[in-house]
């Protein structure tokens, strides 16, 4: 048999039908570097959406390498619970740097599950404090966290969601969001306008309210949209003014992607809790964070008795191999200057897609910022998967450029070099025109 028939014989991939897989079958990847995928065929591909928006400073890195059988020669992993490490301490500090008011910070292992952490102890929060009646929770709408049960209840996409619903939790979608093109919109900066519905809408159960989540500044999942630094700052005064806690969810945005080390840092607001993973260890190994404030740390403390604690674990919380690769990648952004790098990449790729865009005349909406562009699919039957079939015509011209529906997107690592986003503007653009004739 080969690889491809043992695949399918065991393997249920990813968020896949997996009857796809009878015409398109998986691509055989036998290493990566950089910025590119090396397949069993001898031919590459160039890694895109930065495998699922986590290879952030592309792939094999030696000095990431370095650190991990470093730390592997020590310590690999032990409970974290009664137990510490000087990795893991230099990990949280590393983090609690990041902004001025989150000072504590608790592990898990993916993404969803930081979320789950923040929506859970916002709810006990509450609870301490006397606010036991605020238990509804409010997301923005489009909006995606994670697959988890309660990281999709506050997730808006329906397809994901839909067969799950008796298990979900309700939840208020906050709309219409004030989409922008990228930071030069007039609506980057005042969405008064916009802001005044969504007010309302808050104002109706602002007695009931938990927490508001959301994704700062791009929503992913959501077709890559980007909305109004100005609405973060609107949100972020409601909810002091209202008790409601806020949760960014930067598992995809955090470190880089849009630009600044933060999505919340365009908007300058403070946030309850945070969540990270994906690019925290440049997408080497599995580890998210949630970082909270002292104040609601201070909640929770108390003598045991006093049924107070955050019992909350899983096994693998504050991975050391993780967090040392963590670490690294800390230094790495230093040493290598990413955060000053990105503006260059960002003009290139928005130059680049717009380019394509002209050229082929079948992408509209294209909007950008960091180290994301995005346009969809000028399309007559938008029920149609093309961008499913521009994705395999892609794969055949050397990209993985998985899109998201009828949406196309270039999510590639941060430190990608110039001329593979001319090779990637080259394959989109063929791949477009191949398909869209
Ligand atoms: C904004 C956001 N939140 C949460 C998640 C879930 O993270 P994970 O897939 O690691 O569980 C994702 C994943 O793409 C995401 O983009």
């Amino acid at each position: 048999m080969d690889i491809t028939e043992r695949d399918l014989k065991h393997i249920w991939h990813p968020c896949s039908q997996m009857k796809d897989y009878e015409t398109f079958p998986p691509v055989t990847i036998t290493k990566a570097q950089g910025s590119y995928l090396h397949l069993a065929n001898g031919t590459t591909l160039i890694d895109a959406n930065s495998s699922w928006w986590c290879k952030s400073l592309g792939h094999a890195d030696p000095r990431i390498h370095a650190a991990l059988m470093q730390q592997a020669k020590t310590l690999e992993h032990t409970i974290l619970a009664n137990t510490t490490n000087p990795t893991i301490v230099k990990l949280s500090e590393n983090l609690a740097a990041l902004t001025p008011n989150l000072n504590k910070v608790m592990y898990a292992s993916d993404g969803s599950c930081a979320v789950e952490m923040a929506l859970k102890m916002s709810l006990h929060a509450q609870q301490l404090q006397g606010q036991g009646h605020r238990q509804q929770f409010a997301a923005l709408g489009n909006g995606y966290h994670g697959e988890t049960c309660l990281a999709l209840s506050v997730s808006d996409c329906g397809l994901y969601s839909e067969p799950y619903k008796p298990l979900l939790q309700p939840c208020e979608y906050l709309n219409p969001i004030p989409y922008v093109s990228g930071v030069e919109d007039n609506k980057w900066h005042d969405c008064s306008e916009e802001w005044h519905p969504i007010e309302k809408q808050l104002n109706q159960i602002k007695d009931t309210l938990c927490a508001i989540i959301f994704e700062p500044i791009v929503q992913g999942a959501g077709q890559m949209q980007i909305y109004s630094a100005n609405f973060l700052k609107h949100l972020a005064a409601w909810a002091k003014d209202n008790q409601v806690y806020l949760i960014a969810d930067e598992i995809m945005t955090g470190f880089g992607r849009t630009g600044l080390p933060l999505a919340i840092d365009h908007a300058g607001i403070e946030v309850d809790f945070l969540c990270v993973a994906k690019g925290l260890t440049a997408g080497v190994l599995p580890i998210s964070a949630m970082l909270t404030s002292d104040t609601v740390y201070d909640l929770f403390y108390d003598d045991y008795e006093k049924g107070k604690s955050f019992l909350h674990s899983h096994t693998h919380t504050g991975n050391t191999l993780a967090a040392a690769v963590a670490n690294c990648v800390f230094e790495i952004f230093q040493e290598d200057n990413i955060y000053q790098k990105i503006p260059e990449l960002s003009a290139h790729l928005r130059q680049q897609m717009e380019a394509v865009a002209n050229h082929t005349g079948k992408l509209t909406n294209i909007r950008h910022i960091g180290a994301m562009v995005a346009g969809d699919l000028v399309v007559d039957n938008p029920n149609t998967r093309w961008g499913f079939q521009i994705f395999q015509e892609a794969i055949k011209l050397g990209a993985m450029l998985r899109p998201l529906g009828n949406t196309l997107y270039w999510f590639p690592p941060l430190n990608t070099e110039s001329h593979t986003i001319d090779e990637l503007a080259d394959i989109t653009q063929t791949a477009i025109a191949r398909i869209l004739k």
